[in-house]
């Protein structure tokens, strides 16, 4: 419950102000200022004496009330009297065959909203209250710290999804004393769900990652993969899969991996009964889904699919996110026609996070309306199938401690942001920045430093950002960089200081998220000021089953370890190593001067999102 405790809690103030208090109150009661009361004792003192007591004993009512009510509604949520019959029961249960839809928009803080709004209507010529489809869907706000920090990664932020619990930054769906526990798709399959993925970087990636396997670090994505394939304790939990990532799946003997070992995961997933679709035209073929076969691998890039901005030129190599939603809602929806259950379908729009951590504001806005049109898919789907359905959506965290203002020098800034500097960028930094790395590795090798500024200044500034006034200090940052500042940051800033966009932060940061669903009333549960573990617990609660019991038998394979996964030894050697164990995993780290320390060799640029 959001709101238990705020009745109690003390109003702290000092002896000072107490003695003060005391005086008012005792003025407002008498009616009589205070000063010069001591003259008249008598009646009037006695009248004062019995009305204090009076005063007290009523306050203690109140409040013993309040404790007895408070308790008395603390777990079943009442259900307002005017909710569909078809989804929550009298007893504040669901009832019925149903689907449930989770999105989730890594990285996205409320100024991702206001900027892209402000830069759809720019861009299409729409009134000032012509609005995305996320903001008609808003219902709460979410709050986001993990065990170990205020600021919390994405493998911590989808533990508190999947599992419903707090746990360390780092942690794939294990707690802080690094045991498993049971996530809602695994509790889902168990109960006799289909279950799916869908997302725009690597399926191996923390947020997908947390819903289907468990690893004591985010950095063991080669077992994430044989995991969700189905070298899993409970057996193969996934249904479907769409994503990229496909390096983590191909033995590293093969062209584009990036395991460590030789194993071939398609292989495994291929004997554990998936269909694997792996380019643009294996997915077409899939027929907007009427052609899929479950269980359904679908790998689409070696690592991220590119930012949307920079895939709209490619659409015949990468399907799209809302691609991607409509194909595996269609998949599912037949693959359930005849079932008593529904489905559960995680969807993320992965890469809000990144256009965050690369402080890429144009690249930025197209992943939001890339994931505005997903979510607004998924709408439709739940308007059209027959099966009743909840669609809820929230980010994981904020990144990059975005700001729809910046100031520039230090004379009083104007109040405004500039979108038409989004608007005239047709790629993103990223690609910028690939552009120019395979420039300096061919015709640019031999090249003057003169000359390489001038391809910079024409063919990447102005083709592809529509930068046309560099300064000479940018070029050179852009052609002679630093070791820790990539021309992918250079090119970014550039955009985001022309548009006066700002940024605190290359990482995450700690404000409260926003929470969608498809109906306040299919998510009422939802509605106001969360903890990300409730919206965890909401999942659950949806689908009616039991991750408790999942996680008692994932506790009890505790010597599972039928493939040699890792190298660990004892109890959970599945988990991968529990590195890093003498950093807190269940407590905030305590201020020691941090902000003047940062060695070059500890930046983790670009790298633990
Ligand atoms: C992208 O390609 C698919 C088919 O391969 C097509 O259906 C879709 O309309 C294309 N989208 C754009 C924006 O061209
Ligand atoms: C608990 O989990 C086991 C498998 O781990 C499953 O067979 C059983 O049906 C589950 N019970 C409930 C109540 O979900
Ligand atoms: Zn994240
Ligand atoms: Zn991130």
């Amino acid at each position: 419950m959001a709101q238990e405790g705020t009745l109690l809690t003390p109003q702290p103030y000092t002896d000072d102000q107490a003695s003060m208090r005391a005086e008012e109150e005792d003025a407002l009661l008498t009616g009589e200022r205070t000063r010069g009361r001591e003259e008249r004792r008598g009646w009037a003192f006695w009248r004062q004496i019995g009305l204090f007591a009076w005063a007290v004993i009523a306050t203690i009512l109140v409040i013993v009330l309040a404790v007895v009510y408070q308790h008395e509604s603390h777990r079943v949520p009442k259900v307002p009297a005017h909710l569909p019959k078809d989804s929550w029961g009298p007893d504040g249960k669901p009832t019925g065959k149903r689907n449930l839809i989770f999105m989730v928009s890594d990285g996205m803080g409320p100024t991702s909203l206001s900027l892209t709004r402000s830069f759809r209507q720019h861009v299409e010529g729409l009134p000032i209250d012509d609005i995305l489809v996320l903001d008609q869907h808003l219902i709460g706000t979410s709050r986001t710290r993990s065990s170990s920090s205020l600021v919390t990664d994405s493998a911590a932020g989808a533990t508190a999804f999947s599992c419903g619990l707090k746990s360390y930054n780092g942690a794939i769906s294990v707690l802080p004393d690094h045991s498993p526990c049971g996530t809602v798709l695994e509790a889902a399959k168990l109960a006799g769900y289909k279950t799916g993925l869908v997302v725009t970087t690597r399926l191996t990636d923390a947020t997908p990652a947390c819903f289907a396997s468990h690893a004591n670090l985010r950095q063991y994505e080669d077992s994430i993969a044989e995991q969700e394939v189905g070298e899993h304790p409970l057996g193969r939990v996934l249904d479907l899969m769409m994503g990229g990532g496909r390096c983590h799946f191909l033995p590293n003997s093969a062209e584009g991996s990036c395991r460590g070992d030789n194993r071939d995961i398609i292989d495994v997933a291929a004997k554990n009964g998936f269909n694997y679709v792996n380019s643009r035209a294996q997915f077409d073929a899939l027929n907007g889904g009427v052609d899929a076969k479950l269980p359904l691998l679908g790998l689409f890039a070696d690592k991220d699919i590119p930012y949307e901005i920079d895939r709209r030129s490619q659409n015949e190599t990468y399907p799209s996110l809302e691609e991607m939603a409509r194909t595996a809602l269609k998949a599912l929806s037949d693959a359930t026609r005849d079932s008593e259950q529904g489905f559960f379908l995680m969807i993320e729009g992965s890469r809000i996070d990144h256009a965050g951590h690369g402080n890429d504001p144009a690249a930025q806005v197209h992943e939001v309306m890339a994931y505005d049109r997903a979510f607004s898919a998924v709408l439709d789907f739940l308007e059209e199938d027959s099966t009743p359905g909840v669609l809820v959506g929230t980010s994981d965290h904020e990144t990059g401690g975005l700001s729809a203002a910046r100031q520039l020098h230090t004379s009083y800034p104007d109040y405004l942001w500039y979108p038409e500097v989004l608007a005239k960028a047709s790629h993103s930094g990223e690609y910028a920045d690939s552009k120019l790395r395979e420039y300096n590795a061919q015709s640019g090798k031999d090249a003057s430093t003169n000359d390489k500024k001038e391809y910079v200044r024409y063919s990447i500034l102005e083709k592809d950002l529509g930068i046309t006034d560099p300064t000479d200090a940018e070029l050179d940052a852009i052609v002679n960089p630093q070791p820790d500042i990539s021309p992918a940051y250079v090119f970014a800033d550039m955009i985001s200081r022309r548009a006066q966009v700002g940024w605190s932060t290359h990482g995450h940061s700690g404000v409260d998220v926003n929470i969608y669903a498809s109906s306040s009333k299919g998510a009422w549960p939802l509605a106001g000021n969360h903890e990300n573990t409730e919206v965890g617990n909401f999942l659950a609660d949806y689908l009616d089953v039991d991750v408790a019991n999942v996680t008692k038998h994932l506790q009890d394979a505790a010597s599972w370890n039928p493939f040699g996964m890792r190298s660990a030894d004892g109890d959970y050697a599945w988990l991968g190593d529990p590195v890093g164990s003498d950093v807190g995993t269940d407590s905030l780290d305590t201020y020691h001067g941090d902000f003047r320390k940062r060695s070059l060799a500890e930046c983790g640029c670009g790298g633990v999102h």
